[in-house]
């Protein structure tokens, strides 16, 4: 069985959200085209609605009527962040300087997920909210926001975006530290729409614009959904599978790096731009999989992926390490914790450590029953370890990958049978 040809994935989540968001702020009717279909960007199209901006359908897009900067409306009814933690952690920063007070909540997943991390780099801008303890719901009392100089604490994309949304709505400049590189999504699309933002040593500068002009963005395909057949692909010898637009921001392509450093093949080719992103091409031809050592750097750029890198780490020959990542035992499960249950559970030799794992690779896993501990990565990566398993992989909830891509497991159970017909003509 080999995969091989090309897909498409769906639309990147962490830009869509923001293509969402910015439209909304913008000064008339925008356009998001090529938005995925997964539950968590429903959630800020839902959330959007419930804060009085009209969003509707139209020829495979969207078209979002934009209310301005403040423009944004306090609903009576809590806002159902759902599973999205980028949809509430934005929002904090943008809703603390609008006109009301807005309360957003989530799912069970989403209520055990911080907040504190959020609302401390948001006090020195003026935002006050109301939360118990750490977690969702939590409540934000908007008002005016003056421009702040703040260090994030940690290397967080939500908390840097939400800081640079506040500092977007406030009056002065704003300067945003992180500890290490995030995804600059945030920044990249704020650049796009002209607004006077710069990064230099690992700060970000921002002056606040008078409004936001309405545009159409276009976003490029999920690296991190591509990334589940990438996987897949690299565990079928003989494969040879290629990505069709997808987003190559190098924030996000630690995934790639890590696939070289076991042992694939990979080529990764810039084509054009969409959102202020490059966007191209990614070739995979498999090769023997050997261990990895993922750590600092790597580890972030990758974060999102390293449930994937567990199931590699499973089937490589030797000895794979992922370090530095504690932030996964605050996703949306528990990820260190979720994926060694799940991969001994079908005969994988792993040790959860607090901040990754070790594990020791195997030619084959037995297969079994594995709960997806109701997180949308855990599952699709346990479908790609199914591939190199003897016996079935019985995934307890295999419905939850909607949240990021529904469909996932029907495309590539259709390709591999694609395949196997083709082997047999
Ligand atoms: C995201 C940032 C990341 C990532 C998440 C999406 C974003 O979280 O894990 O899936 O869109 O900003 P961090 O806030 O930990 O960087």
């Amino acid at each position: 069985m080999t995969l091989e040809g090309a897909v498409n994935v769906p639309g990147d989540k962490s830009i869509g959200h923001r293509a969402l968001l910015f439209a909304a702020l913008g000064d008339g009717p925008g356009r998001v085209e090529g938005l995925g279909a997964g539950g968590d960007l429903a959630s800020t199209r839902r959330a959007l609605g419930q804060l009085g901006v009209a969003i509707r359908a139209e020829d495979g897009a969207f078209v979002v009527d934009g209310v301005g900067l403040r423009g944004l409306r306090a609903p009576a009814e809590p806002i159902d962040c759902g599973n999205s933690g980028t949809t509430l952690r934005l929002l904090c920063g943008l809703l603390a300087g609008q006109t009301g007070d807005f309360t957003l909540d989530g799912d069970a997943s989403l209520r055990r997920r911080p907040v504190l991390r959020v609302t401390r780099v948001l006090a020195p801008f003026g935002g006050r909210f109301t939360v118990a303890g750490d977690h969702p719901p939590l409540t934000v009392h908007g008002g005016a926001l003056r421009g702040a100089t703040v260090h994030t604490g940690i290397a967080s994309a939500q908390v840097k975006s939400a800081a640079l949304l506040a500092g977007l709505l406030a009056e002065g400049p704003t300067a945003v530290t992180e500890p290490a590189r995030s995804r600059d999504h945030t920044e990249r699309m704020l650049r796009a729409l002209d607004v006077d933002l710069w990064t230099a040593d690992g700060t970000t500068h921002l002056q606040p614009p008078a409004s936001l002009p309405a545009r159409a963005w276009q976003v490029p395909g999920d690296l991190s959904s591509a990334a589940f057949w990438l996987a897949a692909a690299a565990l079928l010898p003989g494969s040879d599978l290629t990505i069709r637009r997808v987003g190559l921001n190098p924030t996000r392509m630690g995934f790639l790096d890590v696939l070289v450093a076991m042992g694939a093949d990979v080529e990764a080719v810039v084509e054009g731009e969409g959102c202020g992103e490059p966007m191209g091409h990614v070739r995979l031809r498999s090769a023997g999989l050997k261990g990895a050592r993922i750590d600092g750097d790597l580890a972030l750029r990758s974060l999102d992926e390293l449930p994937l890198v567990a199931v590699l780490g499973a089937l490589a020959e030797g000895e794979t390490v992922v370090a530095d990542a504690a932030e996964l035992r605050v996703k949306e499960s528990d990820r260190i914790g979720a994926m060694a249950a799940a991969l001994t559970a079908v005969g994988a030799r792993i040790e959860a450590r607090p901040d990754g794992w070790r594990i020791e690779g195997r030619d084959a896993l037995a297969g079994g029953a594995v709960a997806a501990a109701h997180d949308h990565r855990v599952a699709m990566a346990m479908q790609v370890a199914g591939l190199r398993s003897q016996g079935p992989v019985i995934i307890d909830d295999p419905a939850v990958a909607a949240v990021s891509y529904p469909g996932f497991f029907e495309a590539l159970q259709a390709r591999l049978r694609g395949a196997v017909e083709e082997s047999e003509r």
